[in-house]
């Protein structure tokens, strides 16, 4: 049965966060990450049904106790949204979504193997891969569910990559997109997976009329796996398996300067500027923000800091690295892990060159957004050093809240390298020395030109704001 929505969005995780607090009451926050931030600004004066995971238990009491799975509307803000929360069994969920989504798909994506120990494929893997189908299967059921005949169904990311095709066989009627926020693996790397699995991804995502991503570079790599792979037939950007075609396109996704900009100058975030300056004093603020996540580089970024400090004696007491890197995916030992080396090293740097009252490194591991906000006002140099990284909204943020103005240290492996490349210092994010050597000329560079180059990537960051990169996405889906 159709039901009534013309335009939906599918992702794993939605915009809102529910728990029970200490005291036994519901909080609701917003939810953390890339994709939830540019969808829900997008999404924020839109008509439609936003389909989501339930991911922690008080989620699936409550989307189960729901009418109809949707969640009462959170505030004004949210427009005509509508949220629909999908209570997959925690067990389905966790195979799908750590065992899959973020320990597979996320790790072939951004190059995150130890190779000669991981990945394996195994009978446990397979179990786990059995649960990403009934996740995904789970999706196109409610999708159908909702949309109206002829609808237009955006569905995001590495978790969903099977659901345009199941929803597809379900409703030929619709028009169907789906968007990678992550980087796309060459085929050498890519071929790790299962063959019928790597094979199942891409006719997966083959099953939508358009399939977006962040960076022509990811869009390449991914018609080469369709043409290696698959054995599909590609002619420019476009890619035809078994008689259906699929557009590919690329869609750049940038910030909302005034949004973030009001954000930024609200009280919780002048308190977090009070502590920061208190602790800093007249020194230099070199700033980074990241989720506590292996792409992210942070245990490199922190040694190019050491060997700034090694190299270069004349910045002692005189810079200070503010560092954020709040928790995530914690239910993975290589996340955990992850965390403990990266303050085990900011202990080891402070221990190395703190003296009076001169503490090298603040680094927080908390959820702290008003404090990131805090550091990207004060930053006047910004490190942002993935190996691998989709877009990377950081070094997009930052110049634009910068007061000082920051050089940006920037990895040429981030997908925002393509925009932001001609004013940012670019690296090799392998490259220790070559990123120590980037923050020294960063520290270096006379103020004006600092300031010079942050307007220009402001203004770079800010050419297309969430709302015009999905209406660039549903306008490509309109094209017959
Ligand atoms: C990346 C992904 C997003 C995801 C975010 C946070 O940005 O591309 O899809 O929202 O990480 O990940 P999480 O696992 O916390 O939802």
């Amino acid at each position: 049965m159709d039901g009534t929505s013309k335009l939906l969005v599918a992702s794993n995780r939605g915009p809102l966060t529910l728990s029970r607090g200490e005291d036994g009451r519901e909080v609701v926050s917003r939810g953390g990450g890339g994709l939830v931030q540019g969808m829900s600004s997008a999404m924020a004066s839109v008509d439609g049904v936003w389909v989501c995971s339930a991911l922690n238990d008080y989620e699936r009491l409550v989307s189960r106790r729901a009418p109809g799975g949707r969640l009462p509307r959170a505030d004004a803000d949210d427009g005509d949204l509508d949220v629909r929360m999908l209570p997959i069994d925690a067990t389905t969920f966790a195979r799908a979504y750590n065992g899959i989504a973020n320990s597979t798909l996320w790790f072939v994506n951004h190059l995150l193997y130890d190779i000669p120990t991981k990945p394996v494929f195994d009978f446990g893997w397979r179990r786990q891969w059995r649960s990403y189908e009934d996740y995904n299967d789970a999706f196109a059921v409610a999708l159908d569910e909702e949309a109206a005949e002829g609808a237009t169904v955006v569905v995001q990311d590495y978790h969903l990559v099977l659901a345009p095709r199941l929803l597809r066989e379900r409703r030929p009627d619709l028009r169907i997109g789906h968007f990678m926020h992550t980087p796309w693996a060459p085929p050498e790397n890519y071929s790790m997976l299962p063959d019928d699995v790597a094979r199942d991804v891409l006719a997966g995502i083959l099953g939508a009329d358009h399939a977006g991503f962040l960076c022509d570079r990811w869009a390449e790599a991914f018609l080469e796996c369709c043409v290696t792979l698959l054995g599909a037939t590609v002619d420019g950007r476009t890619v035809t398996y078994r008689g259906r075609c699929t557009e590919v396109g690329v869609h750049r996704l940038g910030t909302d300067g005034p949004a973030l900009h009001e954000r930024a100058h609200r009280g919780d975030v002048e308190t977090q500027m009070g502590h920061l300056r208190e602790l800093a004093g007249d020194r230099r603020i070199i700033a980074r923000v990241d989720r506590t996540e292996l792409s992210k580089n942070i245990v490199r970024g922190l040694m190019a800091y050491r060997e700034v400090l090694r190299t270069y004696p004349e910045w002692h007491d005189r810079v200070m690295h503010v560092a954020y890197a709040y928790p995530s995916r914690h239910d993975l030992p290589e996340y955990r892990e992850y965390t403990a080396s990266v303050q085990r090293l900011a202990r080891e740097i402070d221990d190395e060159f703190a003296e009076g009252d001169w503490k090298p490194v603040h680094l927080t591991v908390t959820d702290d957004f008003a404090g990131s906000l805090a550091a990207f006002r004060l930053a006047e140099v910004l490190v942002v050093n993935p190996i691998r990284d989709g877009m990377n909204l950081v070094a997009k943020e930052g110049p634009v809240l910068s007061e000082p103005g920051c050089a940006l240290v920037l990895s040429r492996e981030a997908g925002a390298a393509d925009e932001l490349g001609p004013d940012a210092l670019v690296v090799n994010p392998y490259d220790v020395t070559q990123t120590a050597t980037a923050i020294h000329a960063a520290l270096s560079m006379p103020a004006g030109e600092r300031a010079a180059r942050s307007q220009r990537l402001a203004r770079a960051a800010t050419a297309l704001p969430p709302a015009m990169w999905f209406e660039e996405q549903l306008t490509a889906l309109r094209r017959p």
